[in-house]
């Protein structure tokens, strides 16, 4: 049997991302009229956390809910893939049992070596090197509150970590110019940039990057893993804060995005959310509109076959 996985955006082609998109919209508008619609009763999605989570975990699961199935959450702390289960055996136990599976991890290359061995699709809910479903969400806080994001500029301000390398391939897929300023040191993968040298650019200069940007996005200064160089990256990313002074230099029209969780007073200032020009609370509510149109679209797949 063959199965679709989304380890990253560029798994699925423009497309078929586009599609997920405009679903999302469709399902948020059923799920606010309070229309029942459980086309996946009886299917069970596994959830593997190696990390903490509060908008993943809920998303995931109220979305298989209100799809009509089930998920189960599952921590190293009371697996067996805790104490050392091979993954490649944890893949192939687990598609004898349940219909699709999500994996927040460390290494990317360990949701690689898990898909390859899985029967059913296996979601990407986060790794060091990307975090494809927040851009599902982006994207579509995007569209609603201005649009097609096709033709825009993007502006990335700081580290160059997992959602800035998923950035990068939403440029590519979703056809956007994509500017990154981030210090020295703290850029994206190098293989990313050189692919995609057509439509992203690196500066030192936020105030170089915003110029023309129709969405400014952030994201923390040290992500889960990187808790040991908090102050070190204090220093660095010191001059790489949005604020509503930053915002004025970007389109009038411009959107300010945030994955969250935020660290008020460092990747943001302290008033930065409550700005008329972000739309985060709108954002974090797309990952459940966003992941029940993937989770559709992945298990539809299956289903047809
Ligand atoms: N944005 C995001 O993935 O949030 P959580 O870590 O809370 O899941
Ligand atoms: N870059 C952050 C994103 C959290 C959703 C991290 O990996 O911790």
């Amino acid at each position: 049997m063959t199965v679709r996985h989304f380890l990253t955006l560029l798994d699925l082609s423009p497309e078929e991302l586009n599609s997920v998109v405009d679903r999302a919209i469709e399902l948020k508008a059923i799920q606010r009229r309070g229309d029942i619609h459980e086309p996946l009763k009886n299917r069970v999605m596994a959830m593997i956390f190696e990390k903490s989570s509060t908008r993943t975990r809920v998303s995931f699961e109220t979305g298989m809910n209100q799809l009509g199935g089930s998920a189960i959450f599952l921590s190293p702390r009371d697996t067996q893939l805790g104490r050392g289960e091979p993954i490649e055996d944890s893949a192939r136990v687990l598609s004898q049992m349940v219909d699709i599976v999500m994996i927040r991890t460390f290494e990317h290359e360990k949701i690689e070596t898990y898909a390859k061995y899985s029967d059913v699709p296996v979601i990407n809910a986060l790794t060091d090197d990307y975090h494809p479903c927040q851009l599902l969400a982006d994207v579509q806080a995007f569209k609603e509150a201005r649009g097609d994001i096709q033709g825009k500029t993007v502006a990335w301000i700081g580290d160059g970590n997992n959602m800035c390398n998923s950035y990068i391939n939403a440029a590519r897929q979703f056809d956007f110019k994509l500017n990154i300023a981030c210090p020295e040191g703290y850029e994206p993968m190098k293989e990313l940039l050189d692919q995609n040298s057509d439509r992203v650019t690196i500066t030192r200069d936020p105030i170089e990057a915003v110029e023309n940007a129709s969405l400014v996005t952030t994201d923390v200064w040290a992500s889960m893993g990187q808790e040991e160089e908090q102050a070190i990256r204090e220093k660095a990313f010191a001059d790489y804060q949005v604020s509503p002074t930053l915002m004025d230099k970007a389109d009038k029209e411009a959107v300010f995005l945030h994955c969250l969780p935020a660290h008020r007073g460092e990747e943001i200032s302290i008033d930065m959310l409550d700005d008329s020009r972000s739309v985060v609370w709108n954002q974090a509510g797309n990952r459940l509109h966003a992941q029940k149109a993937l989770t559709e679209f992945l298990m539809q797949h299956v289903i047809n076959q």
